[in-house]
């Protein structure tokens, strides 16, 4: 059998030349031969990115399930799938091999049944960092049924927005989640949110924190009772190769979030390929991703990507803060972490407090390290290079999106020469252009652009649920047959990328992505708010901080007040990641003459860039420009 792992620059040189002069046979030998299917397909690719339309492994039959879990058992079935970390460290650590994975999930997917879930139903999962997180996760897969994670960190009228655009029929939560000293009240919240759920017939309820908590009768059960009435026999689900695997919100540049679609085959080969050669796992190691199964990253670099490939997975209830700040280097003392996979701001975070608390613990075991999530400053690049990696570990800066499913562009851990703050080059099957603002395409090598994908890939999302119009607009309009990333790009003279940041209204907080439109709508929601504008500006630790310019309706009002209630309006409709970090009262916000609001000041104004704030003598209201900019200064 033919070795698909890239050990060398040369291999890689090579798989890259192979996955673009015929994609097609590139990713049906790499599939055919790495997972088991119920059926083979009848046609590797099929596309027209003008629609768009995106089909991979027409045909095929598989349930991901039976690769993540069945396929491990004759062999590894005592090897350890998942070591899951409570948030308390005096809490017991659980260890979780393939074969008691294998049962929780089956059972589980059972109890499923039970409540009447059916093939291709949407389930709602909003739970904390658990086990049963990820069982619940599974457990949908192997029924066929298409999960739809909400962060736990999501306030009540997001989790009801999500809940009612995918038409979920169950939802999936916890009593409680702990984080750190504090408890999420997770039911209490979800009841909350399901006042205006009509299509939510049922609540599977974990007992985790032993919070008090209401259970509306024929609506709610408990987990741990309906365990009790299942066996863990359960067939894995024969699944087409573009049937939904899940659906995953984020951000868009309306207030409206987009619930992006995976479906199973594509995703699955593509996680799988890109784990194994990202990280370079090899057997054995244990692998931690820090991220939260909320969140894209979770679901494919904790659960699908490293249970396909046999890897034991790491998986943290807490946070990195709790009981101190030297928690995570703890924990891969603890469990000898051999790649630890986390985002920039946590570096950044946990690097302010200094170097002891890294010291005293013993990292030794540590051989890879990674990032995600937003671009990673030279300073902290550094840090996390001579105090975590002790400088003999290479770091791969992963560029990637809850939209392209797995990683894009990253160094191969060992193989692929890295350089700070560059995620470096393409995986094999993955061609990156850059566009002009015009909409050409920039052939020069050492440029900066517009990042785009000019041919598909095998975990590129299908569209956003209900809205395949939005999908087109927003991804494959701007650059006619090309995806669009959103995001802009330098290319240095030996081919590397690096991400410069979002170009649209996108803002990345602290690794969340948060679209500024719908932060507005959250503000706009005040009674005394007239208008607001948000933009982001740098800041040192969560990489952008939120900036609200707001102008009141009336006078005589009590500023103090209502920026108070504007912060808590915000944590109540969008949860407390949205914050901004300054709300600034203003007489009013600067316009062009067709009365769009011109945030390219604002950011100028917000980023204490005043310098050269462009012409600004066309606008409808030049004045209050000086104005915004000399309060801005108190601030
Ligand atoms: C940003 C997270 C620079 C980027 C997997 C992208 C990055 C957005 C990197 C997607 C990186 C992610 N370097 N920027 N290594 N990784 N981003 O959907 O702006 O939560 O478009 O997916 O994060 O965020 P999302």
């Amino acid at each position: 059998m033919k070795d698909y792992r890239i050990r060398s620059i040369d291999d890689y040189m090579q798989s890259y030349q192979e996955s673009i002069q015929d994609p097609e046979q590139f990713w049906d030998d790499y599939a055919r031969e790495n997972f088991i299917w119920k059926k083979s397909w009848d046609k590797v690719l099929e596309f027209d990115l003008l629609k768009p339309e995106v089909k991979w492994f027409q045909g095929a039959k598989l349930n991901i399930t039976e690769n993540c879990l069945d396929r491990h058992l004759s062999q590894n079935g005592d090897r350890t799938a998942i070591i899951w970390e409570p948030n308390d460290p005096k809490e017991v650590a659980k260890h979780v091999s393939y074969k008691e994975l294998h049962s929780m999930v089956c059972q589980f997917a059972n109890v499923l049944k039970e409540n009447g879930v059916k093939k291709g139903d949407r389930v709602c999962v909003y739970m904390p960092m658990v086990l049963e997180l990820a069982v619940a996760v599974l457990a949908c897969a192997r029924i066929g049924a298409v999960h739809s994670v909400v962060f736990a960190g999501f306030s009540s009228k997001s989790l009801s927005d999500r809940i009612n655009d995918s038409d979920c029929k169950i939802l999936l939560t916890a009593d409680g989640g702990f984080r750190g000293s504090k408890v999420t009240p997770l039911k209490e919240i979800s009841d909350e949110a399901l006042e205006s759920c009509p299509g939510v017939h049922r609540v599977i309820v974990l007992k985790r924190t032993e919070s008090p908590i209401q259970m509306k009768v024929g609506r709610d059960v408990w987990w741990h009772k309906e365990l009790m009435k299942v066996d863990d026999d359960c067939p894995a689900a024969s699944m087409d190769a573009e049937d939904m695997l899940f659906i995953l919100y984020t951000s868009g540049s309306t207030g409206k979030p987009k619930g992006m679609v995976h479906t199973c085959a594509g995703y699955m080969v593509y996680s799988t390929y890109s784990f194994q050669n990202v990280f370079q796992y090899e057997e054995q190691d244990v692998y931690w991703c820090t991220a939260d199964i909320g969140w894209i990253t979770g679901h494919s670099y904790i659960i699908y990507g490293p249970l396909s490939t046999g890897a034991t997975t790491v998986m943290f209830e807490g946070i990195p803060s709790y009981p101190d700040v030297s928690r995570f280097w703890q924990i891969v003392e603890k469990h000898k972490v051999n790649i630890f996979y986390t985002a920039p701001t946590a570096i950044r975070a946990l690097a302010q407090y200094g170097p002891e608390f890294v010291q005293g613990h013993d990292l030794s075991s540590l051989k890879t390290l990674g990032t995600v999530g937003e671009p990673i400053n030279e300073e902290a690049w550094h840090w996390y290079d001579e105090h975590i990696g002790k400088k003999k570990c290479p770091i791969v800066d992963t560029w990637w999106q809850t939209e392209t499913g797995g990683i894009m562009i990253s160094a191969l851990a060992g193989i692929t020469p890295t350089k700070p703050t560059f995620a470096t080059l393409p995986l094999p099957g993955i061609q990156p252009v850059l566009m002009d603002e015009k909409g050409d395409l920039i052939s020069e090598l050492v440029a900066e652009g517009r990042l785009c994908i000019a041919y598909p890939w095998p975990s590129m999302a299908r569209t956003i649920y209900g809205d395949h119009q939005r999908f087109k607009d927003t991804y494959f309009s701007s650059f006619t047959g090309k995806y669009f990333t959103g995001d802009g790009c330098r290319r240095d003279e030996e081919g590397n990328y690096r991400i410069t940041g979002r170009v649209d209204d996108i803002l990345i907080v602290s690794g969340h992505n948060l679209g500024t439109a719908e932060i507005e709508n959250a503000i706009n929601e005040h009674t005394h708010v007239a208008e607001s504008a948000v933009v982001g500006y740098p800041h040192d630790i969560k990489g952008n901080s939120i900036y609200a310019f707001v102008t009141l309706k009336g006078t005589d009002i009590n500023q103090e007040l209502i920026k108070n209630e504007i912060l808590q309006l915000v944590c109540d409709l969008i949860g407390p990641i949205a914050k901004p970090e300054i709300i600034q009262f203003c007489s009013g916000l600067p316009k062009t003459r067709s009365g769009k609001i011109m945030r390219r000041i604002l950011r100028k104004i917000a980023c204490r860039e005043t310098e050269n704030m462009g012409d600004i003598s066309t606008l409808l209201n030049p004045e209050v420009v000086q104005e915004i900019q000399d309060q801005a200064l108190a601030h």
